[in-house]
């Protein structure tokens, strides 16, 4: 199923089930225009909080809320965080007779007063960019430009990497500030292109204190702001205690491959594959088309401090999975793998490759192509027995 296809899909799921639902994404990254396919934009049942006309009809906001009926959107919800508790009363209504679409470009905990105001009755549904199949299965095309919409359906590649351009310099302009980033704009680009030299690895706040000569403190709150932006991915380190020793600093990625390649200045395919850093940008890009069928799953990456360890273990219907990404022609089981496979008690182990052939690697442990990944919607879906 295309991407798109199957968010519209665990939307309306989602407005069946809950009186709240909450529709996230990065800025720019669609959210919009899927609530307009469930409420036209005309309707009086839209409201979009940065359109002054919609603000003024919502000055009483129990009045002019409390009659609608069927599907209502709130755009752009950020702006007035105190809809929020107005929300739950008109949530609680016995016969329910209207549905709260809310829209925002925040992670539920920096949106905190929905999550305290609304608990038990707010789903949340988490909007990711295109994907590879929204290209027709372009999947080279999809990794470079990433999965905003402007970007990915651009012309060519140079309007694509201008576009993401203007997005970075919108975001340390004025987006990120809504996120407590205060420093000036030029310091927040030198800090989007550091985490991007960081991606993929663990995070050194350290160094990117140093590097701009600010804090630590500083340096960590800038990053939790990215993640609550829902630019950056923050993977925490998998606690067990083994007697091991643990690596505890967590990964920092970004969500969108084609953001960080205009974070590195690749604009095509030759530049890309030139990068000393297309490893790691695989692996981020073949990660986030994995948590895109993982539903809800908790994620964590893995390192021991002899150097075992697992790109990424997620949990899925009580199933503990392991991936490993590995841009390679034919990945072999490495003795780390094994002692992943062994100390994490995994229920299965899947070795991420870009090619196309699926083998089986030992007991427990399967070499998949991106491709076979890409067929199906949920990671229920991967038939562990067929090699
Ligand atoms: N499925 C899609 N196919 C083609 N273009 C799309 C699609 N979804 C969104 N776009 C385009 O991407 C751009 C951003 O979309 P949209 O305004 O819906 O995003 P948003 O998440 O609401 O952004 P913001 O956070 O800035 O409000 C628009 O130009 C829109 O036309
Ligand atoms: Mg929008």
């Amino acid at each position: 199923m295309l991407a798109r296809e199957q968010d519209e899909t665990r939307l309306r799921d989602a407005l069946r089930r809950s009186p709240v639902v909450l529709l996230i994404g990065a800025r720019q990254v669609g959210k919009t225009t899927l609530a307009r396919t469930v409420v036209a934009p005309g309707s009086p049942n839209y409201f979009d909080l940065e359109d002054p006309v919609d603000l003024a009809r919502l000055e009483e906001p129990m009045l002019a809320l409390g009659d609608l009926h069927d599907v209502v959107v709130i755009d752009e919800v950020q702006r007035r965080p105190d809809l929020f508790p107005v929300l739950r009363v008109l949530a609680d209504r016995e016969d329910r007779p209207a549905t709260f679409l809310v829209l925002g470009s925040a992670s539920p905990h920096a949106l905190r007063q929905s999550s305290e105001s609304l608990a038990g009755r707010v789903e949340v549904v988490e909007l990711a960019g295109l994907g590879p199949t929204d290209l027709g299965g372009d999947t080279a095309t999809a990794w470079l430009r990433g999965g905003f919409p402007r970007s990915s359906l651009a012309d060519d590649d140079e309007d694509s990497l201008r576009w993401r351009g203007s997005y970075v310099r919108a975001l340390a302009n004025r987006d990120l500030a809504d996120f407590g980033m205060s420093l000036p704009a030029a310091t927040i680009e030198r800090f989007l292109g550091l985490v991007g030299h960081q991606h993929g690895n663990l995070w050194n706040a350290a160094a990117v204190a140093r590097a701009l000569d600010i804090g630590e403190t500083t340096a960590r709150r800038y990053i939790e702001g990215l993640a609550d932006a829902l630019l950056v991915r923050i993977l925490p380190p998998w606690h067990v205690n083994l007697g091991k020793r643990l690596v505890r600093s967590p990964k920092v990625f970004y969500r969108d491959s084609g953001l960080l390649h205009a974070l590195w200045g690749v604009g095509s395919h030759d530049q890309l594959l030139r990068h000393p850093g297309i490893g790691a940008s695989w692996e981020g890009f073949a990660m986030e088309e994995v948590l895109r069928r993982a539903g809800q799953a908790r994620a964590h990456h893995w390192r021991t401090s002899n150097g075992a360890e697992l790109d990424l273990l997620v949990e899925v219907a009580g199933r503990r999975l392991g991936f490993e990404m590995k841009r390679a022609d034919a990945p072999r089981l490495t003795p780390s793998m094994r002692s992943a496979l062994a100390d994490l008690d995994l229920d299965h182990l899947w070795v991420l490759y870009p090619g196309r052939r699926r083998y089986r690697l030992a007991e427990g442990a399967t070499a998949l192509g991106l491709d076979d990944l890409l067929a199906v919607d949920r990671l229920d879906d991967l038939d562990e027995h067929r090699s």
